[in-house]
C-alpha cells in the first residue's frame, strides 16, 4: 500500500458459498465504491484484499483458508496489503482466527458488515502511520456479531443497522456489456429453524423480515436501471411474513423485525387478531403487480413446510414469476429427517411437490441431500434414493455430511458414517440424479420456451469436457451455473447463445457467427430440439 489513505485504493474482494454471500458482496463492493476504492482482479497487487467466507461445509472453509496463506506470502515479502476476512468463517470462528492466522488484520461478521468500510480505513490509517504492525486492538480490527447474533426475541429489530447496507444499494444502470441483467434482492437475513447440522442461525444470527416497502422499491430502481430478472434470497423464503405496525422508526418508516417463527404457521391465531401482515405471497403479488417492467422474478430457498396454496396461487397468476421452486429435501428417510429436526417427513415433503404440480404443471423443482448423516444406514439412504425416483426434481445438490463446530449435530451424534461410505452414496446419488435429470429435461423436447439470454459463446477450439464435483456446486444454483455448465459441456465449434428458460433450465441456442451482445438480457421463444441432463437445446422461434 504505497498511497495515503485519500486517494484510491484498490480491493480485490472473492466470494465463497451461498448466493446470499454474493449479495453482501455485492453490497460491501458498492458501499466501498462510494468511498472511492477501486476494485480489482489481480489480488497480488490490491491493497486491500477480502475474502468473503462460508462455514457450510467444512470444504468451504478449506478452500478460504488456503487462500489466506498465499496473501500470508506478500506480507512477509514486505508488502503492506490489508487482510480482511468477513462473512460467515470469521463469525464462526471469531478472533481465534487472528491467532491462528496473523497476517489476517480484520474480521467482520456477515451481520455486521455495514462496519466494514470503517474497520478498513481505520487499519489502513494504522498502517500508514506505523508501517506494518498495525497498533490496533483485536477489538478494534473485528465486527463480530458474537451471541449478539441471536439477541433478539421481540418483533423490533430497530437496532439492526445491518438495514442502512441494503438500502444504500447503488442503482447504477445496466451496461449490456457486464451481462448483469441478474440481481438478488434479501427478503429476510439469518434463520430460526436449527435444522441440526447447519451453521447458519449462528452465523447469520435471528430470522430478521425486511419491510415490503424497502423491498418493492428496491426491486423498482432495480427493473429502473435495466436489470431483467430479480432473485429473492432468504433462507426460508416462504416463511417471510411481516407485522405492520410492530417495529416503526421515529420517522414513522417501517424497519427490519424479527421473524415470527414456526408458531406463527402452526397457529394462525397467533397473528391474525387485527394485525395487517404481508406474507410471502402478497409480498410476490406486490412485486409482480408494482414493478410491472420486471421480467422475471424468482426466489430462493423454500422451505418445504409451510409452502402454502396461497403462494402457489399466485405464481400460477402471475406470468413473471418463474414456476421454479428450490426446496431441499435432505433426506428421505423419516428417522434421518427427524435428527435433522427438519419438521416434516417424507410423506409431507411429497404432499408438497404434488401440490406444486396441481397448481403448476409446468413447474421445476430442485433441491439439496445429504448423504451420510449421522446414523444413516444403507436402508436410510435407499429411501433417499426411493424419494429421488419418486420425484421429478430437475437437478439436486448433493452433499457429503461434515459435522460442523457450533451445531447441535456436532455434539449431539457421532459422525459415524465412513468417508468411503459417504462417498458411493455421494456417487450413487449423483448417477440416479443424472438419470432423473435426463428424464426431465428430455419431456421438454418438442415444446417452446422462453430463454433470458446470459451469454454468448464462441468455441474455435474443442476443449475436454469435465464432470461435475461437489467443490464445483454452488451452493444453491443460479446464474453462477450457466458458467458451470458451460465448462462441462462438450467440444464443439461456432457460436452459441445461452440462456436460462423460467424454470431454471440452461438452453444453448446455435446462432450464426456475429455479435450478440445486444440480444443478452433478452427474452426469445425457442423450440426445443434436444436435451441432456444438464441442458436443453433449442432453435429460435424466430429471429434473435
Ligand atoms: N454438511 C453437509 N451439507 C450441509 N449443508 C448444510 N450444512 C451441511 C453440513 N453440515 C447443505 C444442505 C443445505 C446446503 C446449503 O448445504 O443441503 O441445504
Ligand atoms: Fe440451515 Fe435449516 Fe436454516 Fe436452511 S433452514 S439455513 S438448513 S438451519
Amino acid at each position: 500500500m504505497s498511497d495515503s489513505p485519500s486517494t484510491a485504493p484498490t480491493v480485490y474482494l472473492e466470494t465463497f458459498g451461498c448466493q446470499m454471500n454474493e449479495l453482501d458482496s455485492e453490497l460491501v463492493r458498492g458501499a466501498l465504491v462510494t468511498l472511492g476504492y477501486r476494485f480489482i482482479e489481480d489480488w497480488k497487487t490490491a491493497d486491500v484484499v477480502l475474502y468473503n467466507t462460508c462455514s457450510v461445509r467444512e470444504q468451504a472453509e478449506h478452500k478460504a483458508y488456503s487462500r489466506l496463506g498465499l496473501i500470508g506470502q506478500r506480507k512477509r515479502d514486505g508488502e503492506s496489503v490489508v487482510l480482511g476476512v468477513i462473512g460467515c468463517m470469521a463469525e464462526r470462528d471469531g478472533k481465534d482466527i487472528f491467532r491462528r492466522y496473523p497476517q489476517v488484520d480484520l474480521l467482520c461478521g456477515p451481520g455486521e458488515l455495514d462496519r466494514l468500510p470503517n474497520l478498513i480505513e481505520n487499519m489502513r490509517r494504522s498502517m500508514a502511520l506505523g508501517e506494518d504492525a498495525p497498533r490496533l486492538s483485536k477489538d478494534a480490527r473485528s465486527a463480530l456479531a458474537g451471541n449478539k447474533s441471536r439477541r433478539s426475541s421481540t418483533l423490533a429489530a430497530a437496532d439492526d443497522n445491518l438495514e442502512l447496507l441494503d438500502l444504500s444499494r447503488a442503482f447504477e444502470p445496466v451496461d449490456a456489456t457486464t451481462e448483469r441483467r441478474s440481481a438478488y434482492v434479501r427478503i429476510t437475513r439469518g434463520c430460526n429453524k436449527f435444522c441440526t447440522y447447519c451453521v447458519v442461525p449462528n452465523t447469520r444470527g435471528a430470522e430478521v423480515h425486511r419491510p415490503p416497502d424497502s423491498i418493492v422499491e428496491e426491486c423498482r430502481r432495480l427493473a429502473d436501471s435495466g436489470v431483467v430478472e430479480i432473485t429473492l434470497l432468504g433462507q426460508t423464503v416462504n416463511h417471510y411474513r411481516y407485522v405492520h405496525g410492530s417495529a416503526v422508526g421515529s420517522d414513522g418508516a417501517e424497519l427490519p423485525q424479527v421473524g415470527p417463527g414456526l408458531n406463527a404457521f402452526r397457529n394462525t391465531a397467533v397473528l391474525s387478531a387485527g394485525v395487517r401482515t404481508t406474507t410471502f405471497a402478497e409480498l410476490l403479488s406486490r412485486i409482480h403487480d408494482e414493478v410491472p417492467h420486471l421480467q422475471r422474478i424468482r426466489f430462493l430457498t423454500s422451505y418445504p413446510r409451510d409452502f402454502g396454496a396461497d403462494v402457489l396461487e399466485v405464481m400460477r397468476d402471475s406470468p413473471r414469476i418463474c414456476n421454479y421452486i428450490h426446496a431441499p429435501a435432505q433426506s428421505g428417510s423419516d428417522r434421518i429427517l427427524k435428527l435433522m429436526n427438519r419438521g416434516y417427513t417424507v410423506g409431507e415433503y411429497l404432499e408438497f411437490v404434488d401440490r406444486v404440480f396441481a397448481y403448476l404443471p409446468d413447474a421445476t423443482i430442485a433441491g439439496d441431500f445429504i448423504v451420510g448423516f449421522p446414523t444413516e444406514t444403507d436402508e436410510d439412504f435407499e429411501a433417499t434414493c426411493a424419494l429421488v425416483r419418486r420425484v421429478p426434481f430437475k437437478n439436486n445438490y448433493i452433499f457429503k455430511y461434515s459435522a460442523r463446530p457450533g451445531t447441535v449435530a456436532i455434539d449431539r451424534f457421532t459422525d459415524d458414517v465412513p468417508l468411503e461410505t459417504k462417498k458411493l452414496r455421494n456417487n450413487r446419488l449423483l448417477d440416479l440424479q443424472t438419470e432423473i435429470s435426463r428424464e426431465v429435461h428430455e419431456r421438454w423436447i418438442g415444446r417452446e420456451v422462453e430463454v433470458l439470454l446470459e451469454k454468448v459463446r464462441v468455441h474455435n477450439t474443442p476443449r475436454e469436457s469435465s464432470s461435475p464435483s461437489e467443490d464445483d456446486a454452488p451452493i444453491h444454483p443460479g446464474s453462477k451455473n450457466v458458467q458451470l455448465l458451460w465448462n462441462r459441456t462438450k467440444p464443439r465449434q461456432g457460436t452459441q447463445l445461452l440462456g436460462r428458460t423460467q424454470g431454471d433450465m440452461i438452453v444453448v441456442i446455435d446462432v450464426p457467427a456475429g455479435d450478440w451482445t445486444a440480444s443478452l438480457g433478452t427474452i426469445h421463444r425457442a423450440k426445443v430440439v434436444g436435451a441432456s441432463p444438464l441442458l436443453l437445446h433449442a432453435n429460435a422461434v424466430s429471429a434473435i
